[in-house]
């Protein structure tokens, strides 16, 4: 009988495989190189390195803690923190509903790059065949019964896991492709940076430029590096909650709370050095967004000759475990609740049933954008969004994010302010960050929360206020 009805970790290496497994997501690998490039390079990698110690370790602690501490999931552990906070486990559990209705679909799309790029090296019909990549790409998001399709193995591939349960699923697979996922970011990156023109790519990530921060320039840097940060560690998403309920007692919290967000911007910068490059190096221009992936780096591996499709099926198939190890964790966030609602109400919290019913749930909303085709096929838009995969994740990551998130850090910061520290004295480990740990979640988390959460709302309705 596993503890707690729903599970535990077997090793502090298979915590840490999941949770990176959750961090390191689509996030790292076209947002991270994008905005760093765009938003200032080195200057941005600074103040990313700074927002990561001061809010990134700070929040990761608070969620595990709360986690660990209440054993529960994302809405009865805010409830258990006491009955007025239960709306922010809620706003925890919507944005990761949402996230799925997404995340599933761009699944898909990796999965049919991993296809059409092993169909090259095989010289297969279903194959991409020398095709412009922007029209291939347009062609298969635009195909609504394919989207569908890929988008359902997706969503399939993640429920066979978490219906496994946390270790024999979750943690079995993720110390099994997140290594996988390490050694294939390092092949790539050494054919990346060995092609001729790779410099320009090194340039444009790493290169100083300080002229972003002029006039209020700096306050959009500031926005973009801690909006990037939060959806890249996964936090307000109740899923470090959900991951910190598996953890055992003994487990050293802070120092998982530093190893996770550190492995996660190792992975980040990893990508742009295999991403950049070859894009410069084949004279393209780079871009953020799925674009990146899958058009200007499909383009750039056709122009590899013959072995571009070897490395594109490489490639994909490593984006395809970086998002698969994310959406696991956005699965088992919103189920890991419902099991926690079935078993309070008397009954056995059935995770086979739960998640057979959240994966219904959640292709019914992935349908809507799936079917939409990025915009193309002509579907009503609400909220001055042009696409439906915009819509949620606005709603999801552009609002409920950081909303949850500004309200956490006002809770622990300022009303339950000493509540985390004996849940990690209790383990036997001294609260070496203790002081520093309460600066951050007092002042600076609650300051970054709300300056992204005003980002968000300016960028996604293009109000230009900074
Ligand atoms: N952290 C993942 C990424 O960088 C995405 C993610 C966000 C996963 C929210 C789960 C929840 O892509």
């Amino acid at each position: 009988m596993e503890k707690n009805q729903k599970g535990q970790w077997g090793s502090q290496f298979g915590f840490l495989m999941a949770t990176i497994g959750s961090a390191v997501g689509l996030g790292n690998l076209w947002g991270f190189p994008y905005k760093m490039g765009k938003s200032g390079g080195f200057a941005f990698l600074l103040i990313y390195l700074i927002l990561f110690i001061t809010v990134g370790v700070a929040m990761t602690l608070t969620e595990l803690t709360l986690g660990r501490k209440t054993g529960k999931g994302v809405i009865e552990a805010y409830q258990d923190l006491g009955k007025k906070y239960t709306f922010v486990g809620w706003l925890g559990w919507l944005s990761p509903f949402f996230i799925l209705a997404f995340y599933t679909v761009l699944g898909g799309y990796c999965i049919k790059y991993i296809v059409a790029n092993f169909g090259d090296v095989i010289g297969a019909s279903w194959g991409v065949n020398g095709a412009d990549s922007g029209e291939f790409f347009a062609g298969f998001y635009t195909d609504q019964a394919q989207s569908m399709i890929f988008t359902l193995i997706f969503a399939f591939l993640c429920l066979f896991v978490v219906i496994r349960g946390v270790e024999a699923g979750i943690e079995r697979v993720s110390t099994i492709v997140m290594p996988a996922l390490f050694v294939m970011l390092v092949i790539v990156i050494i054919r990346a940076v060995t092609l001729p023109g790779a410099g320009a790519g090194l340039e444009f990530m790493f290169k100083p430029n300080f002229e972003v921060f002029a006039g209020k320039g700096w306050i959009s840097v500031l926005a973009t590096a801690g909006g990037q940060l939060f959806f890249s560690l996964s936090l307000a998403m109740g899923i470090m909650i959900t991951y910190g309920s598996y953890m055992k007692k003994e487990e050293d919290l802070q120092q998982n709370a530093i190893i996770v967000p550190f492995a996660d911007t190792v992975v980040a910068v990893m990508a742009g050095l295999a991403i950049m490059p070859a894009v410069f190096a084949a004279g393209l221009e780079p871009a953020g967004g799925p674009g990146l992936i899958f058009v200007t780096l499909q383009t750039v591996f056709q122009a590899m000759g013959g072995f571009g499709p070897i490395f594109g099926t490489v490639f994909y198939l490593l984006v395809f475990i970086a998002a698969w190890t994310s959406c696991i964790s956005v699965y088992e966030a919103v189920g890991s609740a419902a099991i926690d609602w079935s078993i309070s109400r008397g009954g056995k919290g059935n995770r086979t049933k739960v998640f057979l019913l959240i994966g219904i749930a959640s292709m019914i909303e992935a349908t809507v954008v799936a079917l939409d085709g990025l915009g193309s096929n002509g579907f009503p838009q609400i909220f001055g969004q042009s696409t439906w995969l915009d819509t949620f994740d606005l709603v999801s990551e552009g609002l409920m994010m950081p909303f949850g998130a500004l309200c956490t850090a006002i809770i622990f910061g300022w009303i339950e302010n000493d509540w985390v520290d004996d849940e990690i004295e209790k383990s036997g480990h001294h609260f070496w960050m203790r002081g520093f740990w309460h600066i951050c979640i007092r002042f600076i988390a609650p300051l970054m929360m709300l300056l992204v959460l005003l980002g968000q709302i300016s960028n996604f309705f293009g109000l230009g206020w900074f």
